[in-house]
C-alpha cells in the first residue's frame, strides 16, 4: 500500500496516530533473484555448503516442536570467546531476533517512549527512524563531518549532555558511509550517559574488526547494547538471525516484547552451522577485503569522487546521472542501491563488495555506462 486515506475518512478500525504518521521503511527488494547483486551489503557467494546439508538434512520433528535457543546462545558464546578472550557472557546475554531488524524494532518498543529523544548520525541505516516514529520519539541527527564523512564525536558528545537522549544508536562502521568509531570512544560516551541506552548496530564489523566486544564489560557499562548478525558475512539474510548482546537486564527487557517463538527452526539450524564453520565465513571476508583493494585501486584512478572506509561497500559519484546508471546497470544484471534523497551523500550510488570477479565484472560495465 502506498498512501493512506486519512482517518477521518476511513471505515476500518483506528491505527495509533504515531502509525498514521510515520513512513514505513522501504527497500527495492523485488526481482533481485538472477542479477549481481551489489545492493544491499548482503554476501555474495551464499553460505557455506555445510548450512545447506544441513537444511536439507532437517528432520521432521524440527518442523512439528517449537524452536529451542539456548544451544544457539551457548554456540554463539564459544564462537565469540574465541575471537574475544576476556568477554564474560552468560545465556541470558544474548538476545536472538529474526534479523538485527527485529532487534532494532524490540528495542525501540521496549526503550523507546512518546516524545522521548532517539539521537543518531546521519546519513545512516534507514530502519532506525521508522522505529522511532513508531513510539513518537523524536529523532535528533547528527552529520557526519567533511568530505571524509568523520564521526561527529564531540557534538554527540556535548548532545548527549544536553538532550539527554532515551537511545543513542551508532552504526559502527556505518552503513553508508563507512565511517568507523574506536571502542574507547563508544566506551566513553556510554559511561558519560549511563541513562542513554547506547546501540552499536556491528553489522559490518566483520570486514574491519571493529567490535566493541574486544573491550567492554558489560557488568560495568550496563547501558551498551551491540547488534551482530549473520546476515552479511555468513549468507543467511534470507533466513533472519540476528543478536543483540548485552547486560542480562536490557536483554531480558527487549526480549519479553517479542513472540517467545519468533525465530524459526530453519534459521536456528543454520545459524548453528555456519557459526561451526567460521573458516568459511572467515575466507569469505578475507576475499570481499582483497576485493576491496582492487576497486580501491580502479577508484584511485578514474576520475570520479568516491568513498570507501569501513564496510563491504564504497560510495561512488557517477559522471552521469545516477538514476540513468543504476538503470543501466540494471539492464546488464548489476543492481545497486542509488542513495538520491541521503543527506551528505545525494548524487552517489552505493555498492557492495563482492568476489574480486565480481568487482571485475562490475567495474568493466560501469566504465562502459559511465563516459562523459
Ligand atoms: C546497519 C544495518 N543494520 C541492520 C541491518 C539489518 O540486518 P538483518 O539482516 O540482520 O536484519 C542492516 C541491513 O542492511 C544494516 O545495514
Amino acid at each position: 500500500m502506498n498512501s493512506f486515506e486519512p482517518f477521518q475518512n476511513s471505515d476500518t478500525p483506528r491505527p495509533r496516530i504515531e502509525v498514521e504518521k510515520m513512513h514505513a521503511y522501504k527497500a527495492p527488494l523485488e526481482g533481485r533473484r538472477n542479477l549481481l547483486r551489489l545492493d544491499f551489503n548482503e554476501n555474495t557467494i551464499g553460505p557455506s555448503p555445510r548450512v545447506l546439508q544441513a537444511l536439507r538434512s532437517i528432520p521432521s520433528h524440527q518442523i512439528s516442536i517449537y524452536p529451542e535457543y539456548k544451544g544457539l546462545q551457548a554456540t554463539l558464546i564459544g564462537n565469540l570467546k574465541n575471537k574475544y578472550p576476556l568477554l564474560e557472557l552468560g545465556l541470558n546475554q544474548i538476545g536472538i531476533f529474526n534479523g538485527v531488524d527485529a532487534a532494532i524494532h524490540a528495542i525501540f518498543h521496549a526503550y523507546g517512549d512518546r516524545e522521548e529523544i532517539l539521537l543518531t548520525t546521519t546519513p545512516t541505516f534507514g530502519y532506525y527512524e521508522p522505529c522511532a516514529n513508531m513510539q513518537g520519539m523524536c529523532i535528533h541527527r547528527l552529520p557526519y563531518e567533511g568530505t571524509e564523512f568523520k564521526f561527529p564525536f564531540e557534538k554527540i558528545k556535548s548532545s548527549l549532555l544536553e538532550i539527554k537522549p532515551k537511545i543513542l544508536i551508532i552504526c559502527n562502521p556505518n552503513n553508508p558511509t563507512g565511517t568507523r568509531l574506536a571502542a574507547e570512544k563508544i566506551q566513553e560516551l556510554a559511561i558519560q550517559s549511563p541513562k542513554t541506552l547506547v546501540v552499536i548496530d556491528e553489522l559490518y564489523e566483520a570486514f574491519t574488526g571493529d567490535s566493541m566486544l574486544k573491550k567492554v564489560d558489560f557488568k560495568k557499562t550496563k547501558n551498551l547494547l551491540v547488534l551482530q548478525s549473520l546476515s552479511k558475512t555468513a549468507g543467511l539474510a534470507g533466513l533472519r538471525i540476528g543478536f543483540a548482546i548485552g547486560n542480562q537486564e536490557i536483554v531480558e527487557r527487549i526480549s519479553k516484547v517479542t513472540g517467545p517463538y519468533d525465530v524459526n527452526s530453519f534459521a536456528v539450524i543454520a545459524a548453528l552451522t555456519a557459526l561451526g564453520d567460521q573458516q568459511y565465513v572467515d575466507s569469505y571476508v578475507e576475499e570481499v577485503l582483497l576485493a576491496r583493494n582492487w576497486i580501491a585501486n580502479q577508484l584511485k584512478i578514474s576520475q570520479r569522487r568516491h568513498h570507501l572506509a569501513g564496510g563491504n561497500y564504497f560510495l561512488i559519484w557517477p559522471h552521469n546521472e545516477p538514476y540513468i546508471v543504476e538503470s543501466s546497470l540494471r539492464k546488464k544484471g548489476i543492481l545497486v542501491r542509488n542513495m538520491q534523497g541521503k543527506d551528505l551523500i545525494n548524487g552517489s550510488l552505493r555498492v557492495s563488495i563482492g568476489t574480486t570477479r565480481q568487482m571485475q565484472h562490475f567495474w568493466e560495465i560501469f566504465s562502459q555506462i559511465d563516459i562523459i
